[in-house]
């Protein structure tokens, strides 16, 4: 006897139709693996074309898979993700008010560390201080990351550079364009914004419950897309390039590096991350001014203490440590 199918036999029809390499699959051999009717498998490749999947159906070969639609998928995000921990579980949404605000119910709920939330488009995209971040649909990569770490709350800044050294290197890696993180926690590319990183906490005086890194890329955004009124130069990686990007693909790149720095982080400190930024970093040997909250100061940048402050050196010899600020070069 056949069954209905499972809610999982979508995923399970896609992974056989890409093991197939563009290849024909028999139904009969689907519903055989399935232990579901003809009807059903049938039922699974309407919904996969109605999610944007160019599949092939010739009657007497079967199916075959001939393009996956350009959407921000959970199964299209997971197909191949060679991750130990980040995106154990996607969770993927065609809109939303913001991903880090998804991102905390469900960590309040007890999602595990290492759940990854992204949406096509967001409503109300936070950006720093309160800000809004732009979220138009199906252009950008709009990403959040709930983490556990095991340290105390002081120690979390450095997570922060992670997620922008992590963002560089994938934005590197994708594109052959080498990016500048701007301190604390931008990236720049030509000298526009590319990236923005959230990074939220929720803690007591000693531990952390958990902390968001909410991460927006903007990947295919055209000029037109961005806000009129913008308080900086901002860009998009296809401007850059001249070419749109595979999100997915950059995706999955960026969730890999996240993986491999959170491990190694968790593991040996926070060393590597510090050099590793350091490496984006063009402001080092470089006067700058920098608006505090309180006041504006001016000095030559001589890098990152391993807090995460910058370390400033004034006219008159003496180091102040910025704990935060904006920074500007003159
Ligand atoms: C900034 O102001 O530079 C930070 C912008 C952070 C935007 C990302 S998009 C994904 C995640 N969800 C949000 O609501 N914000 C962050």
């Amino acid at each position: 006897m056949t069954l209905p199918a499972h809610p999982d036999s979508r995923s399970e029809i896609l992974r056989l139709l890409r093991a197939a390499d563009g290849g024909f699959v028999s139904g009969a051999s689907l519903c055989d693996h399935l232990h579901v009717s003809r009807a059903a498998v049938w039922k699974q490749i309407a919904a996969l074309r109605d999610l944007g999947y160019t599949i092939d159906a010739v009657p007497t070969k079967g199916y075959r898979l001939l393009s996956g639609p350009d959407r921000m998928l959970a199964e299209e995000i997971a197909n191949g993700l060679a991750t130990g921990l980040i995106g154990r579980r996607i969770e993927a949404f065609a809109q939303l008010d913001s991903t880090n605000l998804r991102a905390a119910v469900l960590a309040d709920d007890g999602a595990a560390e290492g759940t990854v939330i992204v949406a096509e488009e967001q409503s109300a995209g936070k950006g720093r201080l309160g800000r809004r971040w732009s979220s138009p649909a199906g252009v950008n990569l709009y990403l959040s990351i709930i983490l556990r770490p095991p340290i105390v709350p002081q120690e979390a800044v450095m997570l922060t550079f992670l997620s922008s050294l992590a963002v560089a290197r994938t934005i590197e890696s994708e594109s052959g364009l080498r990016p500048t993180v701007k301190w604390p926690n931008d990236v720049l590319l030509n000298g526009g914004k590319i990236a923005g990183l959230l990074n939220e906490m929720n803690a007591e005086t000693e531990r952390i419950n958990h902390v968001i890194l909410g991460i927006g890329v903007n990947l295919n955004m055209q000029r037109d897309q961005f806000p009129p009124d913008l308080r900086y130069p901002a860009t998009s990686l296809a401007l850059e390039l001249g070419r749109p990007v595979d999100r997915v693909t950059f995706c999955r790149a960026l969730l890999c590096e996240i993986d491999r720095l959170y491990r190694d982080y968790l593991q040996s400190g926070g060393e590597a991350v510090r050099d590793g930024w350091l490496m984006y970093f063009h402001l080092a040997g470089q006067t700058v001014e920098v608006t505090l909250p309180d006041r504006t100061v001016r000095g030559v940048v001589q890098g990152l203490d391993s807090d995460g402050a910058l370390l400033l050196q004034h006219a008159d010899g003496h180091r102040e440590r910025i704990l935060a600020g904006d920074v500007r070069p003159l």
